[in-house]
């Protein structure tokens, strides 16, 4: 979760770490920091909040120096606040951290009975004074570091810098991603290779146990019984353009409204243009044909995702599905098929109960396919066969484009395999892959013909206490990600339910302050069942919110309060059209409200510990 970075450089290195940290801050925003190497000692400066403060203290006490890290945190061990912000550093080793030291509370007991005095509640101090009291019993910057390395436990990437050493920074990996950058005469390490774009696109990823030391002139590379190993030195394919806003206030909002063509770069990716057919890798359809279970496996808006798919793999491709929230699959000790395959879903490729998941699934002997938007990540390079969203880098820790080209190579995957395994015929496949050629236009239009009137509709929910979103089928888990979207950015609790379950319990909430969310399109098999559960909501003095075409919009529109009315699309894409007027009112909703859009409180877009 937090974003490490370090620099060794010829100038001042402090402006590049505050730049690296800046493409880092998706990765929690609760403080920041950078110390550096003056005159041989460790300078530091930290602030609590967002990055924007520690450049005003920088700006007043710049830090000069060659050598330095940085850290940007998503808070653990300890509240947000300046004492807590890293680098935590003694007079002799700063350090940066991500990840959480699981054994802290015994190595802390120890170190102060050897009179070792702490000033945090984090756990990545008792590194920065191991490292120190090994320094002290007269072992070199390397010696002590292994020696601390050797007594840690838990998941962690690290980086240090030593006082009196200009030329030597310390990087670690085990469980939490560590990149190493190659630059002329100047060296880099962080968190991942989107951090360092604009410096180097040469980049190597350390493997879990490797110890790094980094001088100007290379990196040597060790496993933890520190036998020296080559790992590959790959040119990436990062943008190092600096990640603007453009015309937009929030990201977010410039994120839904590359929709159209991010689903239509995904699309292209897996659509034949002479053809107009689906194109999968072989290998990926074979190992799916031959498994007698699918295993979806994911976290938070990517698990919606696998919901939707659950829907698509079992209807379309009579392919058995089961779905689970990688935190809970990766302890339920699953018994798991002969020949079975498991599929991981991911915006940022590195989200450790996801992978996690991913290394059980492989201990079962599952075949492993990722859908990934990170290029190179962690959960890519653990898998057998991958699979890219072409989304582009998703700043706005709400995800949304993330999310509907999840869904978009979700369809394109079940579409393939369907016609591979004879489940649908050809007039269905060209109708299914014309449903989906049409999408980017079709969300193009929701955005064009629907923004305002969301607005308005966001005007008059802004206030709400709670709200409830029902969906059905494959819209069901739409509204839970609806429900999601709201809660994450507006801090109005939000529920998702499955429109049948309503009188099993939500039902009871109903009243006229709590606005009701209906998906509910004419065109759907069972609109008649939603159209019931709008009666009964009326019924009990509920303020209904309608998402319908116009079909449904006819039936409905007396009953309900609000109505956005979406053009006609094929039932496949259902879906992902609907997902776009969710996102947009959470996010009118939200800026109503007035909170902060992109950087929603205690959130991280990547979450890297448990
Ligand atoms: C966090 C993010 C969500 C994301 C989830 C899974 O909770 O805030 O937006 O859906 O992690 O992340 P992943 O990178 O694995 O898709």
């Amino acid at each position: 979760m937090c974003g490490i970075i370090g620099i060794l450089g010829e100038k001042d290195v402090t402006p590049l770490l505050v730049e690296g940290l800046k493409r880092l801050e998706y990765r929690g925003y609760d403080s920041a920091g950078v110390a550096t190497l003056s005159n041989g000692h460790i300078t530091r400066c930290r602030a609590p909040g967002k990055l924007a403060n520690l450049e005003a203290r920088l700006e007043k006490q710049p830090l000069a120096g060659t050598i330095g890290i940085g850290h940007t945190r998503w808070a653990t061990h300890g509240a947000p606040t300046e004492d807590n912000a890293h680098p935590h550093a003694t007079e002799k080793v700063a350090v940066v951290h991500n990840g959480i030291i699981e054994n802290y509370g015994a190595l802390k007991e120890e170190l102060e009975t050897l009179q070792c005095r702490f000033e945090t509640e984090t756990d990545t101090e008792v590194i920065a004074h191991l490292v120190t009291h090994y320094l002290k019993q007269g072992m070199s910057p390397v010696e002590a570091t292994n020696a601390s390395l050797d007594r840690l436990e838990g998941a962690f990437s690290l980086a240090l810098i030593f006082a009196g050493e200009h030329n030597l920074m310390i990087g670690a990996r085990q469980g939490t991603p560590l990149a190493i950058g190659y630059g002329d005469r100047e060296m880099y390490v962080a968190s991942d290779s989107y951090a360092l774009a604009p410096l180097t696109k040469k980049i190597c990823f350390l493997e879990d146990g490797d110890r790094v030391h980094v001088t100007r002139e290379g990196a040597r590379i060790f496993t933890n019984d520190n036998k020296e190993v080559q790992r590959e030195i790959r040119i990436t394919a990062q943008s190092g353009a600096a990640a603007g806003k453009g015309a937009y206030r929030h990201f977010m909002l410039k994120e839904i409204h590359e929709q159209p063509a991010v689903i239509g770069d995904t699309l292209n990716s897996f659509i034949n243009p002479a053809t107009g057919q689906i194109h999968m890798p072989e290998d990926i359809l074979v190992a799916l044909e031959q498994a007698p279970r699918l295993t979806l496996v994911a976290c938070g808006t990517a698990f919606y995702a696998c919901m939707v798919a659950k829907y698509w793999f079992e209807q379309i491709a009579k392919l058995p599905c089961e779905i689970d929230i990688a935190s809970e699959f990766r302890y339920r000790e699953a018994p798991m098929p002969e020949n079975g395959m498991a599929l991981f879903v991911s915006q940022s490729g590195e989200t450790l109960d996801t992978l996690e998941a991913l290394r059980y699934c492989k201990k079962q002997k599952q075949t492993i396919l990722s859908i990934v938007n990170t290029i190179e990540s962690t959960i890519e390079r653990e898998s057998d066969f991958v699979l890219h969203t072409l989304a582009g880098p998703e700043i706005g820790v709400a995800s949304t484009k993330a999310f509907t080209t999840q869904l978009t190579t979700l369809a394109c995957l079940t579409l393939a395999l369907a016609v591979r395994t004879g489940a649908v015929d050809e007039a269905q496949e060209m109708e299914m892959a014309e449903a989906l050629r049409h999408l980017p236009r079709q969300v193009a239009a929701v955005l064009n013909d629907s923004e305002t009137r969301i607005q308005e509709i966001a005007r008059a929910l802004f206030d709400a206490r709670d709200m409830l979103y029902f969906g059905r089928g494959s819209l069901y888990p739409v509204a839970m990600e609806g429900a999601l979207k709201l809660k994450e950015i507006s801090y109005i609790h939000a529920e998702g339910y499955a429109a049948g379950e309503m009188k099993h319990g939500p039902i009871a909430l109903i009243d006229e302050n709590v606005p009701v969310v209906v998906l509910a399109p004419g065109k759907d098999s069972l609109f008649e069942k939603a159209a019931s559960n709008i009666q009964e909501t009326v019924a009990r003095g509920g303020k209904i919110l309608l998402v319908s075409d116009a079909e449904g919009t006819k039936k409905l529109e007396k009953s309900s309060g609000w109505v956005i009315t979406l053009g006609d699309v094929h039932p496949f894409v259902m879906p992902i059209l609907y997902t776009i007027p969710m996102q947009l009112l959470a996010y009118y909703i939200a800026v109503a409200k007035g909170t902060d859009v992109d950087q929603p409180r205690n959130l991280a877009k990547s979450v890297t510990v448990e």
